[in-house]
């Protein structure tokens, strides 16, 4: 039949269509192997996220079996044997009435009441009062399409979807947005905050374990949405204080030759119009991550490639086969200035 062939046909071409979409997705090297699990917190406000989403589940699971159990009873207890038959006019139930009134509104202001206790000690207002409660790191995030800018105007540093962050201290994250919505999410330390253009938001927690904690954007923000992932470390005092200064300082001039035919390479092929090499280059547009200390990071292209040699060459033979739709364009690189530009940005320690 005809209208059936065409629902066939529009299914086929439903699901080629989602193909063809996911064999544009790269094949990505999983860059950030562990998957975040809120459900492994490792500061106490991810904690208490945590037990309260078990909290509200286990809450969730009781109501959905008792009125499964309830329906089925009773479809089953007040059947007729007579379907045809009109069914008795039951003109109201004052207890019953009472109870599925009571109940529902009971379950949900119990629900506000640990809601609103869960968010206002996770959340606390920002107040003078707040900020003086101990020692904060204090960080300024910003959401690019499609990747992380972190500064650490205290230290001076400026990095890109790698953050290191001191143990058992307050970091006071703030939040904004450079192109589009946003959200910051690392699961195991804290709950999901909005990055909006043109409004700053900000984040308070304490992570409590030393690693590696990886994090995604929560909010649907273009193209590369999916590979928006960023990676927090959490490190003792000191080693932190050793990346920072680290960070801060400005990129040493390259030591082997090949890397010296990169920054000359760097500087003709004027790559430093959107990537800064502090001390080197200054860039003129602040559209691409900062590259001063690009080799210390673990991860290329926010979370797509493990930064390596081999990964490096690949984003700059074609950062759009990697990253389809991200900002860098395919430069043509010839074979000789990938090799070269890629030792030159390994350099950058
Ligand atoms: Cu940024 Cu989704």
């Amino acid at each position: 039949m005809p209208s059936q062939n065409l629902i066939l046909h529009s299914f086929c071409l439903v699901i080629s269509a989602s193909l063809s979409v996911s064999c544009v997705t790269p094949p990505a090297v999983p860059a950030l192997p562990v998957t975040p699990s809120m459900f492994s917190p490792a500061s106490p406000e991810a904690a208490m996220l945590a037990t309260f989403g078990v909290v509200i589940h286990i809450i969730m699971a009781i109501v959905f079996v008792g009125v499964t159990i309830a329906a089925l009873f009773l479809a089953r207890r007040f059947r007729s044997a007579y379907p045809a038959q009109q069914g008795r006019r039951i003109f109201g139930n004052v207890p019953l009435e009472l109870g599925w009134t009571i109940a529902p509104a009971a379950i949900n202001g119990l629900t506000f009441v640990v809601s609103r206790g869960v968010m206002c000690s996770v959340d606390p207002e920002v107040s003078a009062s707040t900020a003086q409660q101990g020692p904060a790191e204090y960080v300024q995030a910003t959401g690019r399409q499609w990747w992380w800018e972190y500064r650490l105007p205290e230290y001076g540093v400026i990095t890109a979807n790698e953050l290191h962050l001191p143990l058992n201290q307050r970091a006071a994250i703030e939040l904004r947005a450079d192109d589009v919505m946003h959200n910051w999410w690392v699961p195991q330390l804290t709950g999901k905050r909005y990055m909006i253009p043109g409004s700053v938001n900000s984040l308070w927690f304490t992570p409590t374990e030393i690693g590696a904690f990886g994090g995604v954007c929560g909010e649907f923000c273009g193209l590369q949405h999916a590979w928006m992932r960023t990676l927090v470390i959490v490190e003792s005092d000191d080693a932190i204080r050793q990346w920072a200064q680290r960070q801060a300082a400005s990129a040493e001039a390259p030591q082997s030759p090949l890397a010296q035919q990169g920054e000359s390479g760097f500087a003709q092929r004027t790559c430093w119009s959107c990537h800064a090499i502090r001390g080197r280059f200054q860039a003129t547009a602040n559209a691409g991550p900062d590259l001063t200390h690009m080799a210390g990071r673990s991860i290329i292209a926010a979370g797509v490639l493990e930064n390596n040699a081999e990964n490096m060459a690949r984003w700059l033979r074609n950062p759009q086969d990697v990253k389809p739709g991200n900002l860098m364009p395919n430069l043509q690189l010839s074979d000789e200035e990938v090799r070269t530009l890629t030792a030159c940005m390994l350099e950058l320690r």
